[in-house]
């Protein structure tokens, strides 16, 4: 059904309904008066008298109840007439802790009000369980933040031909205090409810800095190369200008150069904001690196590539596990890498787990690769530690 916003006229005198009866429709009163009124035990109250502007009838639409007033056309009156369906689009866009605080206000309202006997429980105990779930789960996380129960781990990303860790990346980690330890997926929801992320990630980035900061002047005495870190910066951080300044500040407290940090976006990153080149651009200007993650998930629009300032593609690992397995796949990795290199962009193979697919990605040209074969996430002193374990 269209959403027709259309007017109509009612005379002075006309019932337009009675309390108990059922709705489809909410007005909003552009000229004249309605009174609003319920009867108890044939007593009349008057519970208001509504002008222009004003809006009646919304109650039933919003908790699918009867009509719990009755109104009366005092003057005439003009009225925009506000359909069941709009209402119920709109409503269902709300969160549900919006739409049950609303339900309980109405409840409130007629359970006040009205003679007719209360109708059921605003919502459900499965409505009200799943709302309460999740808003426990928004102060878990607020809570976790606070108490220094996430913690950067770190994943090696090494060389593909000489298998040499040239960098990590930092992930999340959640050391919950009675479910042990939890992945990104845990808490993203709720952090991101809870408008967290933002704070999650750099928290995370300001973490993992210091600990490569201090692996890398440890890796200079021994006369080796630095290794980089590579963060996750999710689509939130894009609506923030400052973001550029925000990293500046991070690293130099950290003591980790510009140059050791890639900061890794999604596609999706680059969909919702429009603004993205803009920030991207001054994050290069500090010297950071900028890698497209998960790319063979989204559209892997391939105008990404030369629209933004991306230095490294990663390939996503559902790519990676079935190249091998599926010819197509295995040729489209080939023919991304190969154009990738044309255009300067290295790559990096996400999900690698056996010697077969790191030979298969390296002959294909991939410089990089992550994943089990080289090693697991690990806590960032661990992670670190590795580093001279090895040499
Ligand atoms: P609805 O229940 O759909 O139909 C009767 C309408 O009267 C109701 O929506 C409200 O728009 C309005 N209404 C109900 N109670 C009050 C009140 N106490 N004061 C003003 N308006 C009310
Ligand atoms: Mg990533």
């Amino acid at each position: 059904m269209s959403d027709t916003v259309y007017r109509r006229r009612f005379s002075a005198g006309r019932l337009l309904f009675n309390e108990g009866q059922a709705a489809d429709a909410a007005y909003i009163i552009e000229a004249g008066a309605v009174e609003i009124f319920v009867e108890f035990a044939g007593e009349r109250t008057r519970l208001a008298v509504l002008g222009p502007g004003e809006i009646f009838g919304e109650m039933a639409l919003v908790d699918d109840s009867p009509r719990s007033a009755a109104a009366l056309v005092l003057e005439d009156c003009e009225a925009i007439v506000v359909e069941r369906g709009q209402i119920k689009r709109e409503l269902e866009r709300a969160t549900p802790l919006m739409q049950i605080l609303l339900r309980t206000l109405i409840h409130r309202l007629r359970v006040a009000t009205s003679s007719l006997p209360a109708a059921a429980a605003p919502i459900s105990a499965d409505e009200a369980a799943k709302v309460i779930a999740r808003i426990k789960g928004e102060h878990e996380v607020r809570r976790a933040i606070d108490g220094g129960e996430l913690v950067p781990y770190l994943q090696p990303i090494v060389r593909l031909d000489d298998g040499i860790t040239v960098g990590f990346e930092a992930l999340v980690r959640w050391r919950h205090p009675s479910q042990g330890l939890l992945g990104p997926e845990a808490l993203l929801g709720s952090a991101e409810r809870a408008g967290l992320l933002e704070v999650l990630d750099l928290m995370v980035l300001r973490e993992a800095a210091r600990m490569l900061s201090a692996a890398n002047r440890r890796l200079a005495l021994a006369g080796r190369r630095p290794v980089f870190l590579s963060a996750n910066f999710g689509a939130v951080h894009f609506a923030d200008e400052r973001l550029a300044d925000v990293i500046a500040e991070i690293l130099g407290e950290a003591g980790l150069p510009p140059e050791r940090l890639k900061v890794e976006i999604t596609e999706t990153t680059l969909i919702v904001n429009r603004d993205a080149r803009k920030a991207l651009d001054r994050i290069k200007g500090l010297g950071c690196a900028i890698s497209l993650d998960d790319f063979g998930t989204g559209y892997s629009g391939l105008s990404y590539l030369s629209q933004f300032p991306i230095d490294y593609l990663k390939i996503d690992k559902s790519f990676v596990c079935a190249m091998l397995s599926e010819r197509k796949t295995g040729e489209i990795i080939r023919s991304v890498v190969q154009l990738a290199g044309q255009i300067e962009i290295d790559t990096i193979a996400e999900g690698v787990e056996t010697q077969a697919q790191a030979d298969f990605l390296r002959e294909a040209g991939c410089i990089y690769g992550q994943g089990f074969l080289y090693g697991n996430a690990q806590p960032a002193e661990e992670a670190c530690a590795s580093l001279f374990d090895r040499s």
